[in-house]
């Protein structure tokens, strides 16, 4: 049986899931691709690195270019984040014809179209399953199992930081401030939170999404963006009161022809399905003109639950690869408008006071 080799660039959290998933899956994939998968090379910051897991008899190394100039190797794994210089290091992969999966949506939301420009023009795969909800197949499901229906609307908890702290705030009558140290204590929470907190994470993973349910390339420029920071416990316990607890949504919807995408936190009623979606899990809400509304939960984050995306897509690859299909566009441009942000973005108390319109009467 051939064996299609991998290079793999970081070897951290999902670094370490995604080589423990290739050893330990090599049955299910061959049967599933008819190809055996190997992880050759790995490219870290600090070759010197205690690990967590047996590297056995795989190059690790400092040196990109021992990815790069390895003719053997086809399908390159970035797992390292940040923009540069993962956005540098992606492009000359692709330019040296290898396919990319990666699981970095700050890269993707922000240059995502770039790369996709890139990867076409050299025939190859660039795939980001893991970019959006960590462990819950939603990109891939967008494009297949709603590929006949028209989308209205997604929405969701897609940052599990956020809803971590928000769940203890609500259940344990933490104040904002400490239920924020327990998630940075548990590793939920980095010690510089802003981008979690600040619903900045949460909007990167709305342009991804955006663009696989409508075809629409939205940027930071044209969302509302709210974070949870300014949010305390009177706020919970009051909405508790009322019936609703608050989540940091995302929401993408179609109106009039355009698309119009924000961030912030909602007031959600206590019977509707997202409210029940605690601590640091992820939800999506896709609803679809003939489908209605679908839910899909899991883990957002986490080695082996983000490996597991990682490795769907390094099995997507490797049935292109075989077919000889790989390059196709995932998503295509349907909607091209992109409705503007509110003149005015939303105060913290317009936020508290409203609702999207499909989660049942606010
Ligand atoms: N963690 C999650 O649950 C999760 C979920 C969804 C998506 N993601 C995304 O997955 C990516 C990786 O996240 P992570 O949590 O695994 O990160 P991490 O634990 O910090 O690991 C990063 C890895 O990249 C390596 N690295 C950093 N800079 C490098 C460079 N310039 N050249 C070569 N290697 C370099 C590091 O090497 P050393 O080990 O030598 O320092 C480390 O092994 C990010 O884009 C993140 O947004 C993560």
């Amino acid at each position: 049986m051939n064996t299609i080799k991998i290079g793999l660039i970081g070897l951290g959290t999902v670094g370490t899931g995604v080589l423990q998933m290739v050893m330990n899956n090599q049955d299910k994939v061959s049967n599933i691709t008819g190809q055996n998968l190997s992880v050759k090379t790995i490219v870290v910051h600090d070759v010197n690195k205690p690990r967590d897991v047996d590297t056995g008899d795989i190059t690790v190394t400092e040196d990109l270019n021992a990815i790069i100039d390895d003719p053997e190797i086809k399908i390159v794994v970035e797992v390292m984040g940040g923009v540069h210089p993962a956005k540098e290091i992606i492009a000359k992969v692709l330019n040296a014809k290898k396919h990319v999966v990666t699981a970095n949506k700050d890269l993707i939301a922000s240059a995502g179209e770039e790369l996709a420009a890139i990867a076409r023009e050299n025939h190859c795969d660039l795939m980001y399953e893991a970019s959006v909800a960590g462990g819950i197949p939603i990109l891939r499901t967008i494009v297949n199992s709603f590929s006949a229906d028209n989308i209205i609307e997604v929405k969701g908890i897609v940052n599990g930081t956020t809803n971590y702290i928000l769940t203890q705030m609500q259940q344990h009558h933490w104040k904002y401030a400490d239920a924020l140290k327990k998630a940075q204590e548990l590793g939920f929470a980095e010690s510089d939170p802003t981008n979690d907190v600040a619903g900045i994470d949460a909007a990167y993973k709305m342009i991804i999404l955006s663009q696989f349910s409508f075809g629409t390339h939205i940027t930071m420029d044209d969302m509302a963006v709210e974070g949870i920071q300014n949010i305390q416990l009177s706020d919970v316990k009051q909405a508790a009161a009322f019936g609703y607890t608050i989540k940091l949504l995302g929401i993408a919807r179609r109106i009039n022809g355009g698309v119009f995408a924000e961030v912030g936190p909602v007031l959600v009623p206590l019977d509707h399905p997202l409210a029940t979606i605690n601590n640091e899990n992820n939800a999506v809400m896709v609803t679809g003109q003939a489908v209605g509304d679908t839910l899909f939960y899991g883990p957002g984050a986490g080695g082996l639950p983000t490996a597991n995306s990682v490795l769907s897509d390094i099995v997507s690859v490797t049935k292109n690869i075989v077919l000889k299909t790989p390059g196709i566009r995932l998503t295509t441009s349907r909607i091209k408008s992109v409705l503007p942000r509110p003149a005015k973005s939303f105060t913290h108390t317009t936020w508290r006071l409203r609702c999207p319109t499909s989660l049942a009467k606010c």
